[in-house]
C-alpha cells in the first residue's frame, strides 16, 4: 500500500459470521483458490484457533512453527509466517490451538484492536504483490473478528441455507457498524453468501427469499449449493476446485470468485 505504483494494494476481506458451521473456512479456502485459479495472488489468513483453513489447505501441525498467533503477539516478520500452499499463486498464515489465549492475551495490548491492521501493512508485504488477502475468523465476534474487521475493506457473510440462518446477523451487522464508527470507516459489507444450499429443498428457498427481502442486493447472486465433494476435499488437503474441478461445488466458487472480482471492477472503474 506504500508502494505508489500500486496504490490500491490487496483487497482484505474477511470471512465472518459468529454463528459456527455455516461455511465460512470453506468459503475462503474455495474463494481464494478460485480467485488464484483466474490469476490473482491470494493469501488465507487463518484467524481461528480451530486451524480449519490451516489443515484444509494441507499445512500439518508439525509444520506450524510460526503462525497468526506469533504475527498478532510476538515482533516477526510476515516473510516469516506466510507459507506456500499446494495452489500456485495462493498463500497462508496458518493458526494453531494457541490463538484461542490470543483474546485475552490481547487485553493488556495498547493497540489490540489494530494489530492484524499493522501485521498486514508491513512493508515486506509489497514484494508478495497480493491481490486479495482473505481472513478465516473464527465463529465469534471476540477481539480476533474486530482485528479482522478493522484490518479489512471488506466482510463477506457466509450464511447457511438452514432455519435460524438469519438469526444473528443483526449483531454481526452491528458489530461491522461500530467498527466503522470507530476505527475503520471503509469497511463495507461485500456480500452475504448462501451456503450449502439445496435447491429441491423448501427451506433453503425459503432463506433464500427471507434474506433476499431483508437484505437486498448484499445478497451474492451466486450461491453455493450443497455438494458432497466440498466437503470431502479438505481431508486431502486441497480446494474443491483440484480436488473435483468439475464439481457443482467448485463451478460455484468459480463463479462466486468471478461475481465478487466484476464487482471490484466496478467499483475500481
Ligand atoms: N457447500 C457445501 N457442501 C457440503 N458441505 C459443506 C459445504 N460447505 C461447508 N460444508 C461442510 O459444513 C461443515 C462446516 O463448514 P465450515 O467448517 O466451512 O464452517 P465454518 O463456518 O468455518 O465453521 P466454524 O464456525 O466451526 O469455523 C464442514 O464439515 C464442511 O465440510
Ligand atoms: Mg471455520
Amino acid at each position: 500500500m506504500s508502494d505508489p505504483t500500486r496504490p490500491r494494494g490487496p483487497k482484505i476481506i474477511s470471512v465472518a459470521n459468529q454463528k459456527g458451521g455455516v461455511g465460512k473456512t470453506t468459503t475462503a479456502i474455495n474463494l481464494s483458490a478460485a480467485l488464484a485459479e483466474a490469476g490473482c495472488r491470494v493469501l488465507v489468513v487463518d484467524l481461528d484457533p480451530q486451524g480449519n483453513a490451516s489443515t484444509g489447505l494441507g499445512v500439518e501441525t508439525e509444520d506450524r512453527k510460526l503462525t497468526t498467533y506469533d504475527l498478532l503477539l510476538e515482533d516477526i516478520n510476515l516473510t516469516d509466517v506466510i507459507q506456500e500452499t499446494g495452489v500456485q499463486g495462493m498463500g497462508i498464515i496458518p493458526a494453531t490451538v494457541d490463538l484461542s489465549s490470543a483474546d485475552i492475551e490481547l487485553l493488556s495490548n495498547e493497540k489490540r484492536s489494530f494489530l492484524l491492521h499493522d501485521a498486514l501493512r508491513q512493508p515486506a508485504m509489497d514484494a508478495f504483490d497480493w491481490d486479495y488477502i482473505l481472513i478465516d475468523c473464527p465463529p465469534s465476534l471476540n477481539l480476533l473478528t474486530v482485528n479482522a474487521m478493522i484490518a479489512s475493506d471488506s466482510v463477506l457473510i457466509p450464511l447457511q441455507s438452514e432455519f435460524f440462518a438469519l438469526e444473528g446477523l443483526s449483531q454481526l451487522m452491528l458489530t461491522v457498524r461500530e467498527v466503522r464508527q470507530t476505527a475503520n470507516p471503509k469497511l463495507r459489507i461485500e456480500g452475504v453468501v448462501l451456503t450449502m444450499f439445496d435447491a429441491r429443498n423448501n427451506l433453503s428457498q425459503q432463506v433464500e427469499q427471507d434474506a433476499r427481502d431483508n437484505l437486498g442486493e448484499l445478497v451474492m447472486e451466486t450461491r453455493i449449493p450443497r455438494n458432497v465433494r466440498v466437503s470431502e476435499a479438505p481431508s486431502f488437503a486441497q480446494p474443491v476446485i483440484d480436488y473435483d474441478p468439475t464439481s457443482k461445488g467448485a463451478e460455484a466458487y468459480r463463479e462466486l470468485a468471478r461475481e465478487l472480482m466484476s464487482k471490484h471492477m466496478k467499483i475500481a472503474a
